[in-house]
């Protein structure tokens, strides 16, 4: 309840960058979890975390990871994730600048973005996902999950790099509102996509 207080007074600060009227649902949350747990990356990285809906889902996954950290912008939803999670690692800065973390070279990672790409401003969208590629891009295996509100054939964004595509990983109807998530990877030797 306090959490969906604080989610509702966050949509009132700033509707663009919340982007959502509730924090995520459990079946969402539970389905970025089951994605998480595919691969075996021992960084996870959550940018635009809010209320940390999500983040409670992962917590799960910490026993396999060196490292988990949080990202938001937002320096009230921020103070509650340090509160709420004091054994991670969790940032009150923009998205941008996630390929500053400093982290061992070639280490795959895991991004997992609740960022509302949508609303927020296209140049602060432009600049968070170029952030995230170039973090991704020296270290093979990393991946970026990313749900959207959007129709459920709709990429979160376009203009991928050359070898990455964009795979479906579920669809999320028990949500408000419901949910597409999205995993962008490397795709497999031997296939090639037109983006
Ligand atoms: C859809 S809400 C997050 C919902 C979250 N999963 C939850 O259930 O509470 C999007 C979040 O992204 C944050 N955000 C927006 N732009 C950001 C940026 N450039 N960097 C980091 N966080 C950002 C917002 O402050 C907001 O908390």
């Amino acid at each position: 309840m306090r959490q969906r207080l604080a989610f509702a007074l966050g949509y009132l600060r700033n509707p663009r960058h919340v982007g959502a009227i509730a924090p995520a649902s459990r079946a969402l949350a539970q389905a970025i979890l089951d994605e998480v747990l595919r691969n075996d990356a021992r960084v996870l990285i959550e940018v635009g975390a809010g209320t940390g809906a999500i983040t409670r889902a992962l917590v799960p996954a910490l026993e396999r990871l060196e490292r988990f950290v949080v990202i938001e912008r937002d320096p009230g939803f921020a103070r509650l994730l340090s509160t709420a999670f004091p054994g991670l690692e969790v940032l009150n800065r923009c998205a941008s600048s996630v390929d500053q973390l400093p982290l061992h070279a070639h280490d795959p990672v895991t991004v997992v973005s609740s960022l509302p790409l949508l609303s927020m401003p296209k140049a602060e969208v432009q600049k968070c996902v170029a952030a995230i590629l170039l973090l991704m891009a020296h270290r093979p295996g990393s991946r970026l999950i990313q749900y959207t509100y959007a129709a459920p054939h709709l990429r979160p964004f376009a203009n991928i790099p050359y070898g990455w595509r964009w795979r479906r990983v579920a669809s999320v109807w028990a949500n408000l509102p419901p949910a597409t998530v999205w995993s962008l990877e490397q795709t497999p030797r031997g296939i090639s996509i037109v983006h």
